[in-house]
């Protein structure tokens, strides 16, 4: 099992391609919680995500024959880039198996970094499988994303900035997929002061962590489904999975919405950009996952960046929907002039605006003589929704909310 040393060395190693990150007191956060929050700016990180301290760290430690032949990875996100640039920084070979479908900025990010990426299969397992083929074919040596030592200690030097930066952290939240990041967090902070609590996260549609410490043995889910695609994982790690039942205190679930929720408020209210997965410590934090004291030190590490657009755009409307600050309703009209402005106004009484709206006459579930109006409107909160669904009410209408 790894420990503070190798981590400490891990340190030296990466010194030189990985960012010292920012450690942030929010105010916001903060004050929302009442616990004293300082957020591990991860998607500061070159590459725009961790990945590339425990790539850096795997590269350095192989022998300069490996290091000759080069290295091979399978990725969808962001270890693909930290094994790109990681390689590239020491002058090594890298091929990545990325699957056919992957994000194209994903792919060419890859190869901006110097890395040969090929292209195969529908998923990681596809991929993952040819990888472990070029590695044998070629001779390269494979960097497992997150179940090998030299990449938890490489993960872990964040552990050691955040207890330099800040040595009163009492709580430390680290998001987990394989469970690499929190391998090595765990490991630093342990070693360095007994007494801080690490608290893992996992997406609810990929937890198996909590099952597997209960069982006392790794489980695998069936299937994955979440927006937090960083850490969409179906199992840990074996090694990982040591690491966390010895040293993490305790691992907690947060739904998409609360990720999303997270995930916008740190683009309102922080000016900062995360990915799902970055969101997921915020989450557990801002939905009281776990317990906390007031004015208590926490760290959740937002652990990166890369979040495609499309996604983007989908998460900031969910999280505009979860805090009241987005609407879309259903209800019906008589079809005759002056019901449709009878309507709005309702709507504009109550300060809300209107985004989208269509009339429909064609449905079949309504009366001949009707017509059904789908609404998106911008709200200021749930009390604001509160109280034009009330209003409507008020005005006859039977409102259905969709969403
Ligand atoms: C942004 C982000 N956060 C967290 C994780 C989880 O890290 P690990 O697989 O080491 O648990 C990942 C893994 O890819 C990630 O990309």
């Amino acid at each position: 099992m790894i420990d503070l040393d190798d981590v400490l060395a891990a340190r030296e190693r990466v010194a030189e391609t990985a960012r010292h990150t920012p450690l942030d007191y929010s105010h916001t956060v903060s004050e929302m919680t009442g616990a004293d929050v300082h957020l591990k700016l991860e998607t500061f990180q070159r590459t725009g995500a961790f990945k590339i301290r425990g790539a850096t760290n795997r590269i350095a430690t192989l022998s300069a024959a490996e290091q000759e032949a080069g290295v091979v990875t399978a990725s969808a996100g962001n270890h693909a880039q930290g094994v790109a640039l990681a390689a590239t920084r020491a002058g090594v070979d890298a091929t990545v198996v990325m699957p056919e479908h992957a994000p194209v900025a994903k792919v060419k990010a890859t190869r901006g970094y110097g890395g040969r990426v090929v292209l195969h299969g529908d998923d990681y397992a596809e991929a993952a499988e040819r990888a472990h083929e070029i590695e044998r074919e070629e001779g390269r040596t494979y960097v497992h994303a997150f179940d090998d030592p030299m990449v938890m200690a490489g993960q872990g030097t964040i552990g050691l900035e955040v207890m330099e930066d800040l040595p009163g952290t009492e709580t430390v939240v680290v998001p987990i997929g394989g469970g690499g990041l929190i391998s090595g967090i765990a490991t630093a902070v342990k070693a360095k002061k007994p007494e801080v609590r690490v608290v893992g996260v996992q997406a609810e549609g990929a937890s198996s962590v909590a099952q597997s410490l209960e069982k006392g043995e790794v489980v695998e889910r069936d299937a994955v489904e979440t927006i937090a695609d960083g850490i969409a994982t179906r199992r840990v790690g074996e090694l990982t999975f040591e690491v966390i039942r010895e040293r993490v205190d305790e691992v907690v679930t947060v739904s998409d919405d609360e990720t999303a929720v997270a995930l916008t408020t740190l683009l309102e209210r922080g000016k900062t950009l995360v990915e799902g997965a970055g969101a997921v410590a915020l989450a557990a934090l801002l939905a009281e996952r776990f317990d906390y004291a007031d004015g208590e030190t926490v760290v959740p590490c937002l652990c990166g960046g890369n979040i495609d657009l499309n996604v983007l755009t989908t998460v900031i409307m969910r999280g505009l929907v979860e805090t009241g600050r987005y609407l879309r309703l259903r209800t019906v009209l008589k079809d005759r002039p002056g019901e449709l402005e009878r309507l709005v106004e309702v709507i504009s009484t109550h300060r809300a605006n209107i985004y989208a709206i269509e009339h429909d006459r064609a449905s079949r579930d309504i009366a001949m003589n009707d017509a059904e109006v789908e609404l998106d409107l911008e709200t200021r909160g749930h009390d604001h929704v509160e109280a034009l669904l009330d209003g409507l009410r008020e005005a006859g209408y039977e409102v259905e909310v969709l969403v």
